[in-house]
């Protein structure tokens, strides 16, 4: 399962590939409110640290225009998947440019009929929004389910990307359920390797170590 940093912050996708978690990012418009940077200037220092596919959205509201955006943000650089919000003009902005071989990446996915149209409209990544989901007491990770055994009956070739994912357990609940992909905050990812007795041992461990007074280098 490929892991997106889903972050518009330079140091912290910097911090994830040199932890050698890093396999692509996110970006959405709030995220890139929130870097305070222009948006080009953004994308283009992301791409610099990442070949893995790296996402910007588009604001346009109908097809056309959407596609025009999206041209425009993929010439940053070869690695952009546009970002593609999932109403019908997005589904048809979809299919315009996944026919052109620009890879789409549909966003704010709540429900396995929505997944199944941007994998009609040939989309390279789907993105059901977990988080978001549990914020209404509806589950998320059944979503996954749902739209991986759609998939699978279907041999569609449109990736999920797990998005909106707040937690350890959201990304191990996705993983089980065959996501392809997860996008979530770097702290998400960097828990992931925590454990109490992981901490405990290591500790017990090096206190039986350092009373040996032996040395390996
Ligand atoms: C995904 O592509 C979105 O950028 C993101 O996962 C949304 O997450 P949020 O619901 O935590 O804002």
């Amino acid at each position: 399962m490929d892991f997106f940093a889903d972050t518009a912050e330079i140091n912290e996708i910097a911090e994830l590939k040199d932890l050698g978690l890093l396999d692509g990012v996110t970006t959405n418009p709030s995220l890139i409110m929130k870097s305070g940077r222009q948006v080009f200037q953004v994308l283009e220092d992301i791409c610099s640290i990442t070949d893995g596919p790296v996402s910007a959205e588009v604001v346009a509201l109908n097809a056309q225009t959407m596609v025009k955006e999206g041209k425009r943000l993929a010439e940053i650089a070869s690695n952009i998947v546009i970002k593609i919000p999932l109403t019908l003009e997005g589904l048809k902005a979809c299919r315009i440019l996944t026919e052109e071989e620009y890879r789409v990446n549909v966003t704010l996915c709540f429900s396995a009929n929505q997944a199944l149209l941007a994998a009609k409209a040939g989309a390279t990544f789907v993105s059901p929004f977990l988080g978001r989901l549990d914020d209404i007491g509806l589950d998320g990770i059944e979503l996954i389910e749902e739209i991986r055994i759609i998939f699978d009956n279907y041999d569609f070739e449109t990736q999920i990307l797990a998005a909106s994912v707040r937690s350890p357990l959201h990304v191990k609940d996705v993983a089980i359920a065959g996501s392809d992909a997860v996008t979530a905050h770097p702290s998400v990812y960097k828990k992931l390797a925590e454990h109490p007795l992981t901490d405990t041992g290591l500790e017990s461990f090096l206190n039986d170590w350092k009373s040996t007074g032996m040395k390996i280098v």
